[in-house]
């Protein structure tokens, strides 16, 4: 395998100290403090803090998924943005390229609270502001989508805390957040639309992150079918990367296993070039310090699918 462009060996302390523990980049920990704060949840984001719903039908299980799972779900992402272990062969590579310099348009679905997004973006950040980086301009058009408007505000909040740390490393970024339904055909049509329509940008990115719990829900996948073909077809069609985290639960492990799933990144093989085997898994886990709770380690675990166009 080629040399990563982000080696292990560079990755800062900052984010992956010499207990091999994942650090959340602090950019993102004080916006994410500061939004608890401003809700009056800074005590209990310590309680309990494992377990929590998976998603926000009310804005009361909103409200537990951003105090509890907030923090896991960002060192999810990070963790494959990084690879510090080497465990995912060159899934690094497929972020560093595409956010290293230029105008991306990104998709977050389902963007929730804004975690993935935001940790991808707070990582790249903070490795130009410890020189692992260089520091070329880029501007980051955020598009997000999800069915819950009280997740879809902590977004927001997350994103209004964390812009200016992002632009003092040369990372320009908007965002614009919808309501979607993966189950609904005119809502994934007009998402598409906002983030697609305009193709004045270097790169399209596709990144979906925990999902599984909700779309292996009571046969979900199958009522989402039709809708998560034409994300990926229209995706495929763009010059585009696409990255799909979900935790290694049995529901994730079954979810990508499925013949929905199948059909679809079979359809895929022609359009994307990597990986050469697609129904290869790709695993890490590690422990993450508490964003909150300075004396817990919790662990994560994730598993992995990227995809490239052929023209990177
Ligand atoms: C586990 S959260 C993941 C959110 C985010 N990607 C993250 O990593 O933190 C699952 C999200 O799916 C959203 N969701 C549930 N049903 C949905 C649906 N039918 N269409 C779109 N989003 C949905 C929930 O509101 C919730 O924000």
């Amino acid at each position: 395998m080629a040399e990563r462009i982000l080696r292990p060996e560079d990755i800062p302390k900052s984010l992956w100290n010499d207990d091999n523990l994942l650090h959340l980049p602090t950019a993102l920990r004080d916006a994410y403090l500061k939004t608890l704060i401003s809700k009056d949840k800074l005590e209990v984001a310590c309680k309990e803090y494992q377990s929590g719903p998976i998603g926000g039908e009310t804005p009361e299980e909103t409200d537990l998924h951003f105090v509890r799972r907030f923090g896991g779900s960002c060192a999810r992402v990070e963790l494959a943005v990084l690879d510090p272990k080497n465990d995912l062969k060159n899934a690094s590579d497929f972020f560093m390229r595409a956010f290293s310099g230029g105008r991306v348009r990104l998709l977050d679905i389902p963007c929730g609270c804004g975690a993935a997004s935001a940790v991808l973006l707070a990582t790249v950040a903070e490795l130009r502001r410890q020189n692992v980086l260089p520091r070329e301009p880029l501007e980051v058009i955020v598009t997000g989508g999800d069915k819950s408007d009280p997740a879809r505000n902590y977004a927001e909040l997350i994103f209004g805390e964390l812009k200016e740390a992002l632009r003092n490393q040369g990372i320009f970024v908007s965002v614009s957040l919808h309501s979607w339904d993966v189950m609904d055909g005119a809502s994934t049509t007009s998402l598409l639309d906002q983030w697609l329509s305009n193709q004045d940008c270097d790169r399209f990115f596709l990144l979906i992150a925990n999902f599984s719990g909700v779309l292996s829900n009571k046969g979900k996948i199958r009522k989402a079918r039709e809708q998560l073909g034409e994300v990926f077809r229209w995706t495929g069609a763009r010059r585009s990367t696409i990255a799909w985290i979900e935790p290694q639960t049995n529901e994730a492990n079954r979810l990508s296993v499925s013949d929905v799933l199948g059909e679809i990144f079979e359809r895929l093989k022609f359009w994307h070039y990597e990986p050469k085997v697609f129904d290869e898994k790709l695993t890490s886990k590690s422990n993450y310090l508490h964003p909150v709770c300075n004396d817990k380690t919790p662990s994560v675990r994730l598993l992995l699918r990227r995809l490239e166009s052929p023209k990177p």
